[in-house]
């Protein structure tokens, strides 16, 4: 079995050593946030926009973040180092800590800090060819999706639901409008114009999203943030979903429907490229 190299409160070990107890506020009520920042070449991408993500997060939900970011920075550092992969996707949790179950919060209890760092394997190959495969689903997830809690039992079955329709991943719709997917946000190209959900309470405000916009701007190309009537996916040139782990893909089809001419557009061809040459 590979070694996971993982840190948990102030200690280094193989997540396979890593132990927390069943009291973790995390495991009993999913009280708890994290991040996942992407490696290449053994170099973190968009570490600070991550970290003041993470410091947010635990802000919104009333958790003392237990680091400043130059010892976020040396913690997610070390794993690099531990880590055979040039490739990886460094995860961080931080819970509310261990104690007697009740909804309360409890006092002097320190956060739990869980972080590791897994190979990750680049986008290549079928997906940039062809593209990827959307549904549409229902969003029944709750009304602060801008923080990123690690409850994510109704994100995991919208995108089970994806899996069983052979998709790749299920967009979010919310009162007749589409707001993200179950682990990326979306992007819709009409007539020339993109257009993504804006950073509000419906949606995450994603790294790679917000990135993607400093692209759009570099190449001169109008955006919106603004609501996406559901019908848009149907008559878009172009859909896009991104993330920190997938980069940016293009959909070619969204609930067995073609999108645009069936293939990558040539917009994503453009911000895509853009994309790895920021990567590299
Ligand atoms: N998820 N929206 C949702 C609901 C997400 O879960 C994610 C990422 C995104 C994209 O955010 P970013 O560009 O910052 O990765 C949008 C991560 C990858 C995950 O849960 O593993």
């Amino acid at each position: 079995m590979i070694q996971i190299p993982a840190f948990l409160n102030g200690e280094y070990m193989p997540v396979a050593e890593c132990r927390v107890s069943p009291l973790d506020r995390g495991f009993l009520f999913g009280d708890a946030v994290y991040e996942l920042i992407p490696v290449y070449n053994r170099k973190a991408f968009c570490m600070s926009q991550h970290l003041a993500r993470l410091a947010r997060s635990v802000e919104q939900v009333h958790i003392q973040n237990p680091y400043t970011p130059t010892q976020w920075a040396a913690i997610i550092e070390k794993l690099i180092q531990q880590s055979d992969d040039e490739d990886l996707a460094v995860y961080i949790q931080v819970t509310r800590g261990v104690a007697k179950r009740d909804h309360i919060f409890p006092e002097n209890v320190n956060p739990t800090v869980f972080a590791m760092a897994n190979p990750m394997a680049r986008v290549a190959g079928e997906e940039l060819q062809n593209g990827v495969e959307l549904i549409t689903v229902k969003d029944i997830r709750w009304q602060r999706c801008d923080i990123k809690v690690t409850g994510l039992l109704a994100n995991i079955l919208a995108k089970q639901e994806a899996i069983q329709s052979s998709a790749y991943e299920a967009i979010l719709i919310r009162d007749g409008f589409a707001l993200e997917g179950s682990a990326s946000n979306l992007f819709v190209v009409r007539n020339g114009t993109v257009y993504t959900h804006p950073e509000d309470n419906l949606v995450l405000p994603g790294v790679t999203r917000d990135f993607i916009l400093g692209l759009l701007n570099e190449l001169e190309v109008e955006f919106r943030e603004q609501a996406i009537p559901e019908e848009w996916l149907y008559s878009a040139n172009e859909l896009w979903v991104t993330s920190s782990a997938r980069e940016i893909l293009a959909a070619t089809k969204i609930d067995k429907r073609v999108v645009g001419k069936g293939v990558p557009g040539e917009l994503w061809k453009d911000v895509h490229a853009l994309y790895q040459k920021s990567i590299a």
